[in-house]
């Protein structure tokens, strides 16, 4: 059975035979030199260009697999290695490639998720910052480190909108919103690839995975995805279309399912929307073996069939899977494939390897002097700290208990206080784990000349054994002040880390009982890769920070929020669930028919017989040392004419004594539509730093397009009527609201 549509495959493949008159003169140079170097190439050497293989064995002892890849390279059978990394391993496999026919450079691609040498704080915490040109640096830096050392590629930005804390990926992306999530992958791509691919300390970004994988069901990794095309377009795409705008070079495909199609073999995902609708010019790797993948699913009965509809939905390389390399050959021969989607495909590929400047000099990334540079510059952990700062989240601090005031005794305690390895979570690549900075270190550094520092670890991050606990009760009872810093392990997030139970493990709620039951202030620091739940210490500590995973500057960053010397700032990219029963959770819901009104009237109304409906901290929420007041909201008018931008502007007041940051958030509500819309949509967003006392006034321009929502058959579409403004510090505190109608 055909599982794709030939006119439409046909309509989306003819990027490159575009006149050349629309491109402009740069990009027409470049096709120029594409089609010349097709020209040359036999069928073999086109399919060559299409296979992307893992590279740690191609560097390692000899091996068969080790000569075969060798020879693979060597005769111009591959397009792109995976994990060889370093000037000297990248040089030594590219000269391999330059024994080929051709001469074509290979394309040397890499995990490059949060960090090369540098770890920066993982993409979820990032997101927490809100801090677009800080996630735009970081992702610059880890470029810098990466390209110095022969990588031309991330697989990076990871885009999927999360909105289930189970699943273990949620750490790699920003969370779960599409507003938050579209800007946030347009300052990834920005921030990897510099100002223009090519550039020496810019490599290729990937916007991954499409598309919707972060909706797999039950937060189960690898599963299937089912979703309504309105649900799909207005909240799993917007990320991927703002990555596409902003240039991204490369788009991955993903594992799951849509609606009982892969998303490797999904026409409608690579061909009408991304490559059609989107008219995207760069080109679509597939996940690691996704190829191949289709036959456990049930889609493909064999390898061969697997080939075929991969790519006629337009995944271009094939990643670890060989069925590019064993089967196109044939399918091409037998018409199941077009010649002319094969070119096409070539086409996409080799345009970026000249754009990125590979043609004119192949080892232009792997430059030791370069690497060895980039990977010691220091200015690089400053702003790996700066972005760990901003990443804090401050989520209770009653009776101003931090910052630490004078000198105090401090107990600190938990099995993660002197945690390195952890903090760089997963998805590193050259981190130096022994050099990064626990809380202890970063403690003990910042407060040595004030406050006597003891530690117990209390008990084991897994595990039953209460054994620790009378240590920590003793140092405990014996300081005047105790943190203590919990969580999951580094490693228990990432891929295929999905878990059905978010709770701290081990006994380390139990031992925050005991340490409480000691009478003293106890901060606690969580640190996670996803949303944890932690109900008990949310009640009954005094103060709390959410860490999630903050990279090599963890312990540095964590000791100046403690300190006061940073003033907390972060929000919160994703729900906080209270228990697991509750997910999927969110913030921009859909109301019901029967919302709760008052939470005593609960009989045959929307709501749970056990459980408020409300998160335990909401998305957008997060404190800070100081206050801020929202007031004089003004809307340039109250009836708008569709076209026209509103103008909302309001005056923000720091009402404490110390300066710092605030994210203001501006929501929207389409009242009465003809598609139920949620209670409340971010759509715009500004983080400012203010001094005590001072105000200032901020203008948000609303255009149409943010009043508009997607309607099957029809696209996106705005409606008149009366849509309701609400702003404020997190999505369920708003603090200034009012209407206006769309005419
Ligand atoms: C992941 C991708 C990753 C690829 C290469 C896959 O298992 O899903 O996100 O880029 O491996 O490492």
């Amino acid at each position: 059975m055909k599982k794709y549509n030939l006119f439409t495959i046909l309509l989306c493949c003819n990027f490159f035979t575009l006149s050349p008159l629309i491109l402009s003169a740069q990009d027409a140079r470049i096709v120029k030199r594409v089609d010349s170097v097709l020209r040359l190439m036999t069928l073999k050497e086109k399919i060559g260009q299409l296979n992307q293989y893992t590279g740690t064995e191609v560097t390692g002892p000899a091996s068969d697999r080790k000569n075969t890849l060798l020879n693979d390279i060597r005769s111009g059978m591959v397009g792109s290695m995976l994990n060889v990394k370093g000037v000297k391993d990248t040089r030594e496999i590219q000269a391999v490639a330059l024994q080929s026919r051709l001469k074509i450079p290979l394309l040397f691609s890499l995990d490059v998720i949060h960090g090369y040498k540098t770890v920066f704080p993982v993409p979820l915490a990032e997101a927490a910052s809100w801090n677009m040109d800080l996630i735009r640096q970081s992702a610059h830096i880890s470029a810098k480190e990466a390209s110095a050392s022969g990588i031309h590629w991330t697989f990076a930005p990871m885009v999927d909108i999360a909105r289930d804390p189970r699943w273990g990926r949620v750490m790699e992306g920003a969370g779960e919103d599409t507003y938050l999530g579209a800007q946030i992958a347009k300052a990834r791509v920005y921030g990897f690839q510099g100002d223009r691919l090519g550039g020496i300390d810019g490599i290729m970004a990937c916007a991954k995975h499409f598309a919707a994988y972060g909706a797999a069901f039950a937060g189960r990794d690898y599963n299937p995805v089912d979703m309504s095309e309105q649900m799909l377009h207005e909240v799993y795409l917007p990320p991927f279309k703002a990555a596409a705008d902003a240039g991204v070079a490369t788009f991955m495909n993903s594992f799951n399912t849509l609606n009982g199609v892969p998303a490797t073999a999904s026409v409608y995902l690579q061909r009408d929307i991304l490559k059609g609708k989107w008219n995207y010019k760069g080109f679509v790797v597939s996940d690691w073996g996704s190829i191949r993948e289709m036959i456990p699913w049930g889609y493909a009965g064999n390898l061969n069939e697997a080939a075929e509809f991969a790519m006629n939905a337009g995944s271009d390389m094939d990643m670890e899977s060989s069925a590019y390399k064993q089967e196109l050959e044939a399918l091409i021969k037998a018409g199941k494939v077009k010649l002319s989607l094969l070119d096409d495909a070539v086409k996409r590929i080799l345009y970026k390897k000249i754009e990125l400047g590979l043609f004119d000099d192949p080892y232009k990334f792997s430059n030791v002097e370069r690497e060895k540079q980039a990977m010691n510059d220091p200015q690089h952990a400053l702003i790996a700290r700066n972005v760990a700062e901003q990443s804090i989240i401050l989520l209770k601090n009653e009776q101003h208990v931090l910052p630490i005031k004078g000198n105090q005794k401090i107990a600190l305690i938990g099995p993660l206080v002197k945690a390195k390895a952890d903090l760089a979570s997963t998805w590193t690549v050259y981190a130096d784990t022994a050099s990064m900075t626990s809380v202890y270190e970063g403690l003990k550094h910042k407060f040595r000349n004030k406050s006597s520092i003891s530690y117990a670890k209390g008990c084991d991050l897994n595990g039953n054994t209460t054994a620790g606990f009378e240590e920590a009760i003793q140092i405990a009872m014996a300081s005047d002040l105790v943190i203590m810093v919990l969580g999951e392990a580094g490693d228990m997030s990432g891929e295929a880390k999905s878990r059905s139970n978010i709770n701290l493990p081990g006994q380390q709620e139990a031992l925050f009982d005991v340490v409480k039951a000691t009478g003293k202030q106890v901060v606690v620091v969580v640190m996670g890769g996803r949303p944890l739940i932690f109900n008990h210490i949310a009640e009954k500590a005094d103060a709390i920070i959410y860490a999630f995973w903050l990279g090599a500057e963890a312990g540095n960053a964590l000791a100046n929020v403690f300190s006061g010397e940073y003033n907390p700032s972060g929000k919160l990219p994703i729900t906080f669930p209270r228990s697991v029963g509750q997910i999927p959770l969110f913030y921009n819901y859909l109301n019901t028919g029967r919302p709760v009104g008052n939470p005593k009237e609960i009989r045959y109304r929307s709501a749970y017989i056990d459980s408020p409906n409300s998160p335990q901290y909401a998305f957008g929420y997060g404190l800070s040392y100081t206050t801020f007041s929202y007031s004089d909201l003004k809307l340039s008018t109250k009836t708008l004419k569709k076209g026209e931008p509103l103008r909302v502007s309001i005056k923000l007041t720091n009402t404490g004594d110390v300066k710092g940051e605030e994210v203001v958030q501006l929501y929207l509500q389409d009242k009465v539509a003809s598609l139920a819309r949620p209670v409340k949509e971010l759509k715009d967003f500004r983080k400012l730093m203010l001094n005590p006392g001072e105000s200032q006034e901020l203008t948000f321009t609303i255009g149409t397009d943010k009043l508009a929502f997607y309607k099957s058959g029809a696209g996106w579409i705005t409606e008149p009527g009366v849509f309701k403004l609400m702003i404020g510090g997190s999505s369920d505190q708003t603090k200034l609201e009012t209407e206006f109608t769309l005419q």
